[in-house]
């Protein structure tokens, strides 16, 4: 599964620690919640955890409702010290909007039951490029 490699992000410690402005929190907080489903799928997918069709599903219906708090997570133009939304967010944020609409859209087109591993594995990935094309543009 070379593709996995997409889902880098999965181990990585965040940096919460001293956000104090709560919008920022929200929004980190938001994606925080989606990071944890991709690392559940994405364990699921490389066999580290048994696969469960009903908890595969919960976790992209999950996701796609989170994706749809995007915009509004991000709608004030919050700023802090250890945030890592790029300023370009709020100058483009009808591309921005678009971008979380990719991945809501992504999880959406998955409401066929995925129903074994091999098959998360695409799946996975339909997600994750999604993450992916927003983080490179709107992360620092
Ligand atoms: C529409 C754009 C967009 C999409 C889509 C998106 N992200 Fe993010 N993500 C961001 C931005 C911007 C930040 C930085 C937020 C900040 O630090 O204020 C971020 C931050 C994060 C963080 C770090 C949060 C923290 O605690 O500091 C994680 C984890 C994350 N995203 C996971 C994901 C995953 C997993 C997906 C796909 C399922 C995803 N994101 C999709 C824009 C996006």
């Amino acid at each position: 599964m070379t593709t996995l490699f997409l889902l880098g992000w999965a181990p990585m410690a965040l940096a919460h620690g001293g956000v104090e402005d709560p919008q920022v929190l929200a929004r980190m907080e938001g994606m925080k919640r989606l990071g944890t489903e991709m690392k559940l799928l994405s364990t699921m997918a490389k066999g580290e955890r048994d696969f469960e069709a009903e908890k595969v599903r919960r976790a992209i219906t999950r996701i796609e409702e989170e994706a749809g708090q995007i915009p509004v997570l991000f709608e004030p133009e919050a700023q802090d010290p250890k945030s890592e939304a790029h300023p370009s967010i709020w100058d483009e944020f009808h591309d921005f909007r678009g971008q979380a609409q990719a991945l809501e859209e992504a999880a959406n087109s998955l409401s066929e039951p995925i129903e074994s591993r091999q098959a998360l594995g695409p799946a996975l990935v339909k997600l994750g490029v999604t993450c992916k094309e927003c983080h490179d543009e709107y992360r620092e």
